[in-house]
């Protein structure tokens, strides 16, 4: 498994202010989308280009286009869904699914309640989105579901904000092949299963549910 852990400033500098707890609901759903933008950029590096003929006002040129698969965007609900916007202003083309998963207060195990993915993804690169990566058992059920539609392991990359070394792990142990995209990965996990230092409930953060 691979675990991009991207260090560009301008990341590390929203993720500080995303994590300061005097940040609002608008700052923060500002942040989140900034930040995804700036991982989206780097997760989709390896997309396969080809030439393509254009013309401009002045005389035909080739330029080089995305080949190939197409890409699905897969936000686990809610905060996820805080991601989705932002990726689909730098790829509208891409389709949407949604993952409906909350997590057990007391079990911490995640509980399915929606999914809705594009039929076709065996065909697709999937981007599947969402902000914290803690014990790992969202994303992990969220892999499971994709793979059981169809959803090829090396396909599937997750962008999370912030990751657990738990976390990391429970992916690691669950399907190898799937790469991980986060901004840091923390010290690990409190007893109520909250990344530590983290940055709180991303889901309530966002949408103002605290
Ligand atoms: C949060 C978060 C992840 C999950 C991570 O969602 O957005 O989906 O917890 O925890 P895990 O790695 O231990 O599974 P939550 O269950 O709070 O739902 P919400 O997004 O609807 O608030
Ligand atoms: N979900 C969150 O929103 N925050 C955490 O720290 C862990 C799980």
């Amino acid at each position: 498994m691979a675990l991009h852990v991207l260090e560009h400033p301008l990341i590390q500098h929203k993720l500080t202010w995303l994590r300061d707890k005097s940040t609002g609901p608008k700052e923060f759903r500002n942040l989140v989308e900034e930040i995804a933008t700036l991982m989206a950029y780097e997760a989709t590096r390896g997309l396969p280009l080809e030439e393509v003929e254009v013309e401009t006002p002045l005389q035909k040129t080739l330029g080089r286009a995305i080949v190939g698969k197409k890409l699905a965007l897969i936000p686990i609900l809610r905060a996820g869904l805080g991601m989705v916007e932002a990726i689909m202003r730098l790829v509208p083309h891409a389709k949407i699914g949604h993952i409906g998963l909350y997590r057990d207060h007391d079990t911490l195990q995640p509980v399915e309640y929606y999914f809705k993915v594009p039929d076709d993804l065996t065909e697709r690169d999937i981007l599947l989105l969402d902000p914290m990566l803690a014990t790992g058992g969202s994303a992990a059920a969220a892999v499971n579901f994709l793979k059981a539609r169809g959803a090829r392991s090396k396909s599937i990359k997750l962008l999370c904000l912030l990751a657990a070394p738990e976390g990391i792990e429970a992916m690691r142990k669950n399907d190898p092949e799937v790469d991980i995209f986060t901004a840091s990965v923390d010290d690990g996990l409190n007893e109520k299963g909250y990344i530590m230092p983290g940055l709180g409930d991303a889901g309530d953060r966002l949408f103002g549910t605290l």
